[in-house]
């Protein structure tokens, strides 16, 4: 089983400047949490309780206040900086010495999932025994993203954000991969665009076999926060099923109560942390 992850958390968000001039793009808000609550909560989720953020140089002091180490989420949760944008792929070269020996999955800290099935799904991935699995979702707009072409339950092509159709399946940003990650990752050269790529490194598993896929079907949600304009969108989701049902997406206590990670006690700290506001209220209806 998976018991590892990471959060990709750095970028320069230079598509959202000026408001990233100052904030990493992943603690600016969606609705009413910062946009890493969301993949911090899918890792919570696959029961990941060991976690790293990394996130670009200076914003190290920002990220701590808001998490500082995981212990009120009964987790562990620890940092490392990236000093500039090199590619996803670096993700496993910088946290070497955090995965050690295990499996780990690894999420973009700009990658928004909501659905019902979802949870089953995320448990079938943690337990991977080898190889490497992505997630796919049908877009329609590929040119944005990494896409795959399936053929007979079977990824026959992966392309880093294709000029020319081959397929509507965008490879979304969470990944789980076996401790080989680390070795192809280190391997890997620049390209044009003098990134390290994650469709190189997927590739690696691909052409050896060892690349599998589950697809988010139409009942749930996948939404990359990459522009302004999808910043609006997915707030405007979360605050339509929020307010609708009662209930939080991505209420990270919540998340750890359920998994038996803290006590209803434990919540009151972070109902201190927090002070007066929407979000505390909720935790104190939780535990009320
Ligand atoms: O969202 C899914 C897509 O994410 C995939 O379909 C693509 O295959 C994948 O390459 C990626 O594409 P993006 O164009 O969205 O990647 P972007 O450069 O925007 O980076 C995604 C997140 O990772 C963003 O929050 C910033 C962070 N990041 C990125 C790089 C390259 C880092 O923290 N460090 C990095 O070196």
């Amino acid at each position: 089983m998976i018991k590892k992850g990471i959060i990709l958390s750095g970028g320069m968000g230079t598509r959202m400047s000026p408001l990233t001039k100052a904030v990493n793009k992943q603690l600016l808000p969606i609705y009413d949490k910062p946009l890493i609550f969301y993949p911090l909560s899918i890792l919570m989720l696959s029961k990941i309780k060991n976690v790293l953020i990394i996130v670009n140089k200076g914003q190290l002091k920002q990220y701590k206040k808001i998490i500082p180490d995981g212990k009120r989420l009964g987790m562990n949760i620890t940092y490392k900086e990236q000093d500039k944008p090199k590619g996803l792929p670096d993700a496993f070269i910088l946290g070497k010495n955090f995965i050690k020996k295990d499996k780990v999955a690894m999420i973009l800290g700009d990658n928004f999932f909501y659905g019902q099935s979802l949870t089953k799904m995320l448990t079938k991935c943690v337990n991977i025994t080898d190889g490497a699995k992505v997630i796919l979702h049908k877009v329609v707009n590929p040119k944005n993203f990494g896409v795959a072409q399936v053929k007979d339950k079977k990824i026959v092509k992966i392309k880093e954000k294709p000029k020319k159709f081959f397929s509507d399946l965008a490879i979304t940003g969470l990944y789980f991969f076996d401790n080989k990650v680390i070795e192809y990752a280190k391997k890997l050269k620049p390209s044009k665009r003098n990134e390290l790529e994650i469709v190189d490194l997927l590739n690696q598993y691909r052409i050896k076999n060892r690349l599998s896929a589950e697809l988010i079907g139409r009942g749930g949600a996948w939404l990359d926060t990459g522009s302004i304009e999808d910043f609006y969108k997915t707030s405007n989701f979360v605050s339509a099923i929020e307010n609708q049902q009662g209930f939080k997406i991505a209420c990270l206590e919540e998340i750890s109560l359920s998994n038996g990670w803290i006590k209803r006690s434990d919540i009151k700290k972070s109902i201190e942390f927090y002070g007066n506001c929407n979000y505390s209220k909720y935790l104190k209806k939780i535990i009320s």
